[in-house]
């Protein structure tokens, strides 16, 4: 079974609060989801693997760590995933990203790919799959499966909010996928959407309704 984390920096809780407000525009909104999402890389690198190096500063040579592990990519979740990419580049700049974009079929209400960019070389890469809601899970899901039919081998996911009902359903479709999000929240509605949640992520990025 996955592991959940829930990140409850202070930092993180007091900016989410502000995310959540009906009155946040959508400016503000944009740079509190990028600022919260830097926030959210930092946590979720805590495992990356360090090797030794040998630099020179100013003073004297010395040994001293660096990063060493596989490669990252960020790959968003369209639309509202590309809120959190600028806040994950900033701390991870190297990394790619991938874009995948799902729709829900409206007879078999299953999750279609209507477009997917991805590195050539994801299977060498440590994938961060980006969503600021998990609600149903069926996007995460669908898009966690899509990359590793394309030959990824190693997943998180992050989302701002998630409710018990999402991250069941990742955590039963993909065991190997740990879970990272800033706060888990009560339920789901009848209309999906998280409570108390924040509306809909994407409308309130992009300022549409
Ligand atoms: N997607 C959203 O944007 N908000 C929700 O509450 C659920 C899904």
């Amino acid at each position: 079974m996955s592991k959940v984390f829930e990140m409850n920096h202070p930092l993180i809780q007091h900016k989410l609060s502000l995310i959540r407000d009906k009155n946040t525009g959508s400016k503000e909104f944009r740079e509190l989801v990028k600022e919260v999402s830097m926030l959210l890389a930092f946590e979720v690198t805590r495992d990356l693997s360090l090797e030794d190096v040998e630099i020179e500063t100013p003073i004297c040579k010395m040994t001293t760590k660096m990063l060493s592990g596989r490669k990252l990519g960020i790959i968003p979740i369209l639309r509202a995933g590309l809120g959190m990419v600028d806040g994950f580049l900033n701390l991870l700049p190297a990394a790619k990203v991938g874009h995948i974009g799902l729709y829900r079929d409206p007879e078999t209400l299953k999750p279609v790919e209507y477009y997917c960019k991805l590195p050539t070389d994801i299977n060498e890469r440590d994938l961060i799959v980006v969503d600021p809601m998990l609600a149903t899970g069926g996007s995460a899901s669908a898009a966690i499966e899509f990359l590793k039919d394309r030959g990824a081998t190693s997943i998180k996911l992050v989302c701002l909010i998630g409710c018990p009902e999402g991250i069941a359903a990742v955590q039963d479709a993909h065991p190997d996928v740990n879970i990272y999000i800033a706060k888990i929240d009560e339920k789901l509605n009848d209309h999906a959407y998280i409570v108390p949640g924040l509306g809909d992520a994407g409308d309130r990025l992009f300022g549409t309704k």
